[in-house]
């Protein structure tokens, strides 16, 4: 096995362009091996960030002479990009491990890798060690900007590498990336998070909060607007703090209205946004733009007070909801999603009625509903009153309920309405129909042909379908 410790040089993009060329040869070698270009899947099983964490892991792996499949099965290479945020994440990949050991038994060239966030778990990387030797190259979160060195470094062993960092304060700007759309892209504009949510292990595996250089940002999305891009989402764990650990610092609203003048750029989105740091400023730059998305996504995760605090979210549901009627009223057609845990340590019944409460005044337009998930080395996780499951279950069945039900009825009040969409794709289940993103972020499905992908057009809402529309363009 193969460790390394933390050590980066000032010139790092042009110190990894060289690993690239280097690794372009054994891909090059491999390629001869087996008579055909050798085929490269990267799996996501995160959220947003580690999304764009795969497409970064692609472009590389491009760029050195792989070619892209969705397959694991006609993979010569394949990498998983881990979740670790609740346990299932986990199972998964553990699950599917097993599957891949069985293939590489069947074709020896097979290289597997494991990245993202479980990985700067120790005790995963002891498990791995120890149950899933087959496994080639591991490495974390921090450090994924030097892919293609140890690419080289897996084509030149043949034991484990083992590379995670604890933490980086550093940025590495302009290597490859691959988007999966050619009309949208997700931007970083932070790393990392300093809220430490008492349930929520982000913080450990993604480390401190760091954000980026607003004029890098402003770079990038000029360059992909050049690129074809008219749709952005800036992503970070909690965009409303971001600027605020710059040299110079700036605001989120601030960032938003700089990258509002992109020429070209036609939509912007963002994610997550902290109800704590959600500024009246930045509510102001939404109401009065043009581009920015009608729609935020606000987590609430719970709707006792008691367990807010205990939760360190660090707002009470009184806040929380005055916070939602500001926003409503400036922006009369927004719509709110959210995220909403059940079970937290010391959860009672009583208390999911406060967050089913919360439901039904705010009347989200959707609202992601997780099981508590006992994560290790955090503050929850330690906290003695764990609730059965049985109690768990019965609040969120009957909390999802409610949910389901209020989506529905917000669902259908755009019914008859002409709206913007944003062409996406080709309709899944019905080739005549394509598929279209409302500002909102709901989809429509209308009969138009592929040559309108990545454009906008407007589109009468004739049906709602629960949670999506059929319509047609005018
Ligand atoms: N930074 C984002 C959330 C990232 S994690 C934010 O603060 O909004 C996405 C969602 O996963 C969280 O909003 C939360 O609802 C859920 N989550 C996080 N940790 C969890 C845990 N231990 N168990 C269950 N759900 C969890
Ligand atoms: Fe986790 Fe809270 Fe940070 Fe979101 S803000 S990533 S829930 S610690
Ligand atoms: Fe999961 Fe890491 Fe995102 S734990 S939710 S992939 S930041």
């Amino acid at each position: 096995m193969i460790k390394y410790t933390a050590t980066t040089d000032e010139n790092e993009v042009s110190r990894q362009k060289e690993y690239m060329k280097k690794a372009a040869a054994y891909v090059a070698e491999l390629e001869a091996q087996i008579g055909h270009k050798p085929l490269c899947c990267v799996t996501t099983f995160g959220c947003q960030m580690n999304a764009r964490d795969s497409e970064k892991l692609s472009g590389i792996l491009t760029e050195i002479g792989y070619e892209l499949t969705e397959s694991e099965e006609d993979a010569d290479f394949v990498i998983y990009n881990t979740c670790t945020v609740r346990d299932n994440a986990n199972q998964r990949v553990y699950g599917r491990l097993g599957f891949l050991n069985s293939m590489k038994r069947k074709k020896p060239h097979l290289r597997i890798a494991l990245c993202g966030c479980m990985m700067q778990e120790p005790a995963v990387i002891e498990k791995i060690k120890k149950s899933y030797r087959f496994v080639d190259l591991i490495f974390g979160t921090h450090n994924i900007f030097k892919f293609a060195e140890l690419l080289v470094t897996m084509f030149e062993n043949h034991e484990m590498i083992i590379d995670i960092w604890q933490e980086t304060d550093q940025i590495v700007e302009e290597l490859p990336v691959n988007r999966k759309y050619p009309y949208k892209s997700g931007i970083n504009i932070m790393f990392g998070c300093n809220n430490f949510c008492s349930y929520c292990i982000v913080p450990y595996v993604r480390g401190r909060e760091r954000s980026r250089d607003p004029k890098e940002i402003i770079r990038e999305i000029e360059k992909l607007v050049a690129d074809g891009v008219v749709e952005i989402m800036l992503l970070g764990q909690n965009v409303n703090s971001y600027g605020k650990t710059l040299e110079h610092p700036v605001t989120f609203a601030q960032l938003l209205h700089e990258v509002e003048q992109i020429e070209g750029l036609k939509r912007i989105r963002f994610m997550t946004s902290h109800p704590k740091d959600l500024s009246d400023e930045l509510i102001e730059v939404m109401k009065n733009s043009k581009k920015i998305c009608r729609h935020l996504h606000l987590p609430v995760q719970a709707g006792s007070d008691r367990i807010l605090k205990a939760m360190n979210r660090r707002y009470t549901k009184e806040q929380y909801l005055a916070l939602v009627e500001k926003i409503k009223t400036a922006m009369p057609d927004i719509s709110l999603t959210t995220d909403l845990i059940v079970g937290f340590p010391g959860e009672t019944l009583e208390d999911v009625e406060e967050t089913i409460d919360i439901v039904q005044k705010v009347q989200y337009d959707n609202a992601f509903t997780f099981i508590y998930s006992k994560r290790t080395g955090t503050p929850a996780a330690a906290m003695e009153n764990q609730v059965p499951e049985e109690v768990v279950k019965e609040g969120f069945d009957k909390l999802l309920k409610v949910v389901q039900d209020t989506a529905k009825d917000r669902a259908a009040r755009l019914k008859g309405s002409v709206m913007e969409a944003l062409v996406e794709e080709v309709n899944e289940q019905d080739a005549s129909l394509m598929t279209g993103r409302l500002s909102n972020n709901m989809l429509v499905h209308f009969p138009a042909d592929r040559s309108l992908i990545g454009q906008l057009v407007m589109v009468s809402l004739d049906e709602c379908h629960g949670f999506y529309y059929t319509g047609h363009i005018v």
